[in-house]
């Protein structure tokens, strides 16, 4: 029997809300009375969240019976009960309602207006697997997943991508940047002035050269002008080589400075700030945007300048040398501007496209080839080939589109229009000279050649470039909005605490991870003293490791206190509260590099009689003395994450890591949980005679027997909360979560 007490000024949102959470979670394995906006049921269900700030009258309180199959039905009934009383007063129970018998998730969706990042996202998909016919047997598909559909429909903050356009904002932040090396770009602009001041006269020294040529024949005065000629090629390939080298110089610079800042500030950001941001992206942020941020300050903003420069004085020497020839070509200009745009806007929607295929293929190599023994066991090979096939495909056809929108532009632009305006020169001009008319000399008219097109190439060149800025505003503003990230546990803040005597206390802690804000643990209270080995033990997702992490403050508690020796961990300097913890967690990461490497990885200065001495106490040098295995000792090198050593190997050189730090506090995390049952038996028993010898707080997440009973304290948690707490001999006295797990282990049920 199901009794819904549906209390205050509750929304119908939260009602479908309801019907979601139990639909889902279809059966609550334990009797549970809570309110249903905190609910934390597990299946890796999402649902909605409340939102906080209705949190007060919008409760709604929930209570299922035990061992009570929960019935879409009843769901209902309570629904239309609560429907019926709009809210305004408490309803009890309530009739049957036929149509409301089945869930009505559009109702959900209607009601679902102030959209949070963990609302419930699935009801479609949830629908759809209701309607499909059970025994309905499906092929399975090829199926790849491009990043840009996201980020497409996603801008940084998650909210609409909106159109790009330059942002001068952006890109005074990075001016910043390039300003850090005044004098690199003193001598850019100095050169870029001077190549282009030179460069300007080369057209008309070839008209020159030519008109002498053909006019006078003079030997010297052919001579002298070649001279000058030949100065001004000089002084452009000088200045320009530096021009060149140095905008090279200063992007390496600019591209060292970004990505050094935006990993020093990475690294020091909160744990919350990883779970928001995909590993994939943040690598992006420091490869692509990167890289394209340097493109637009080194190579397109002095590109620009130049061409700019470039296509002024052109113009002015092309007015100069005939104003009737120049105004017979203008019109061709903006025809080269104009396609030079469409075309750069065209491509960069394919290259985006083709980068993102690139992204996919090489994230499936990588999946493929760390996952290789997965993929072969279940005899993958050939469906992962196949996968990898449909991205090649998909990049052939974009690279097909790229190849056409490159042949038509440069065919348009290189060859149709360029053609065409040397023609109009040509014919106009040729009938000027031919006439007589202007003072305009066959040599003129070959400058006025180059003139216009060295127009036109620079032009485009600054269509071309303006583009290539704007696609950068994009890279930069996802760069500095992750730089402005303002993280909820700061490094900097507290005080130092040089010594802890290691006393552990919880004072109604709950807790909600920000990714989800479900409630997780449930007015936690702990106490653990200096020496104490504490023991949680509990069913998956109860909470055990989250404890953990608000003792290590990878998250500050929602409501209440976390406390090291009587004070408050907020009140700590991050980086001493974690120089006494020493943390083996349950899938310990090992860097590449040396066994040794890894085991003082947390420490600034060791002995190798300290190394000797926590290898011991881990169990490392049981394994490290076999000298077939291991030649090198603790020099062995234990590959890309530890992967050269087995699971328990990894794990004992974990617990060396943590024992060097000489902690004050020791955690481990399930220690064994990864581990067949040789490694687990080496493992363990490191852990137990840790735990006997102990000179410090212990506490441990563990299931094996042996090691809970050595615990002065054993903590038992189910759905957040704690259920049972004291000896093993106190809880195995009575009926209770405890006795009942310890007989479940004890006749191998579990
Ligand atoms: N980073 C996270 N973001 C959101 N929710 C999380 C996160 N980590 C854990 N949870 C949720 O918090 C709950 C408690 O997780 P926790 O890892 O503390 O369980 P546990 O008791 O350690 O389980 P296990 O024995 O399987 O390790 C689970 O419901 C889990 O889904
Ligand atoms: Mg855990």
């Amino acid at each position: 029997m199901l009794i819904f007490q549906l209390t205050s000024q509750a929304h119908l949102k939260y009602i479908c809300n309801l019907e979601l959470i139990i639909y889902k979670s279809f059966i609550a394995t334990n009797s549970f009375n809570q309110k249903v906006n905190q609910v934390s049921i597990q299946n890796k269900l999402k649902y909605s969240k409340m939102s906080d700030k209705k949190k007060e009258n919008k409760e709604i309180n929930m209570s299922l019976l035990p061992n009570e199959d929960l019935q879409s039905s009843q769901v209902s009934t309570a629904r239309s009960s609560f429907v019926s009383s709009n809210g305004k007063e408490t309803t009890q129970g309530g009739e049957k309602s036929k149509e409301h018998t089945i869930i009505n998730f559009s109702k959900f969706q209607k009601f679902n207006e102030e959209k949070t990042e963990m609302d419930v996202v699935e009801e479609d998909a949830f629908e759809k697997y209701n309607k499909i016919d059970k025994n309905k047997v499906f092929q399975k598909e090829i199926k790849i997943e491009y990043r840009e559909k996201d980020e497409d429909k996603k801008g940084p903050n998650g909210g609409k991508q909106k159109k790009q356009k330059f942002e001068w904002k952006l890109y005074k932040k990075l001016l910043e940047y390039v300003m850090r090396e005044k004098w690199l770009v003193f001598i850019i602009y100095s050169t870029l002035f001077i190549s282009t001041a030179s460069q300007t006269f080369i057209p008309y020294m070839v008209g020159q050269l030519l008109n002498e040529v053909t006019k006078t024949g003079s030997d010297t005065s052919v001579q002298s002008t070649s001279l000058i000629f030949l100065g001004l090629i000089l002084i452009t390939c000088f200045f320009g080589f530096f021009r060149a080298m140095y905008t090279n110089l200063l992007g390496n610079k600019v591209t060292m400075y970004l990505k050094r800042d935006i990993f020093d500030k990475f690294v020091g950001y909160d744990v919350a700030f990883f779970e928001k941001n995909k590993t994939g992206d943040l690598m992006s942020r420091l490869g692509r945007d990167v890289s394209t941020a340097r493109a637009a300050v080194s190579f397109n903003s002095t590109m620009l300048l130049r061409n700019f420069l470039l296509c002024i004085s052109n113009i002015i020497m092309l007015f100069v040398l005939s104003w009737k020839v120049t105004l017979s070509i203008i019109p061709i200009i903006p025809s080269y501007y104009l396609v030079t745009k469409y075309y750069s806007y065209k491509s960069k929607q394919i290259e985006k496209r083709i980068s993102d295929i690139n992204a996919a293929s090489s994230e499936l190599a990588e999946e493929v080839f760390s996952g290789i023994m997965t993929v072969k066991s279940f005899g993958q090979e050939e469906y992962e080939k196949k996968r990898f096939e449909k991205i090649l495909q998909d990049e052939y056809v974009e690279n097909r589109w790229s190849g056409i929108l490159n042949a038509a532009f440069f065919t348009i632009n290189n060859n149709f229009l360029a053609n065409i305006g040397i023609l109009i020169v040509l014919w106009y001009g040729g009938y000027i000279v031919v006439n007589s008319q202007d003072d305009l000399s066959s040599g003129d008219l070959a400058s006025f050649i180059l003139y216009s097109t060295s127009l036109a190439t620079n032009s485009s060149a600054i269509s071309y470039g303006l583009g290539a800025i704007i696609s950068a505003t994009g890279a930069l503003e996802r760069i500095f909005e992750m730089m402005q990230y303002n993280p909820s546990i700061k490094n900097d803040s507290g005080q130092e605490v040089a010594t802890i005597t290691g006393s552990v206390q919880f004072k109604d802690v709950t807790f909600s991870y920000p990714s989800n804000k479900v409630q997780v643990l449930h007015g936690i209270n702990v106490s653990i003293s200096p020496g104490d080995c504490v023991a949680f033990v509990g069913t998956s997702g109860s909470g055990k490791s989250t404890i953990i992490k608000l003792i290590e403050r990878f998250y500050d508690a929602t409501t209440g206190e976390v406390q090291l020796d009587d004070r408050n961990v907020k009140d700590i300097k991050i980086s001493s509260l974690r120089k006494h913890i020493g943390l083996v967690s349950q899938e310990p990461m090992l860097f590449s590099g040396s066994v040794i490497d890894n085991i003082v990885y947390g420490v600034e200065k060791y002995t190798i009689e300290e190394v000797d001495k926590a290898c011991a106490m881990a169990g490392v040098d049981e394994f490290l003395k076999d000298r077939t295995l291991f030649p090198k000792g603790y020099d062995t090198i234990v590959g890309e994450r530890g992967t050269k050593l087995s699971g328990g190997q990894k794990q004992r050189v974990a617990i060396a890591r943590a024992l060097i730090k000489h902690p004050q506090i020791l955690i481990f995390d399930e220690a064994t949980s990864a581990l067949d049952a040789e490694s687990e038996y080496l493992v363990q028993q490191s852990i137990d005679s840790l735990i006997q010898n102990r000179t410090m707080t212990i506490v441990v997440i563990a299931h094996r027997l042996s090691t809970i009973k050595n615990c002065s304290k054993i903590i038992v948690m189910q759905q957040g909360k704690i259920v049972e707490s004291g000896t093993h001999n106190e809880l195995i006295s009575h009926e209770g979560p405890y006795k009942a797990l310890v007989e479940r282990q004890l006749s191998h049920k579990i």
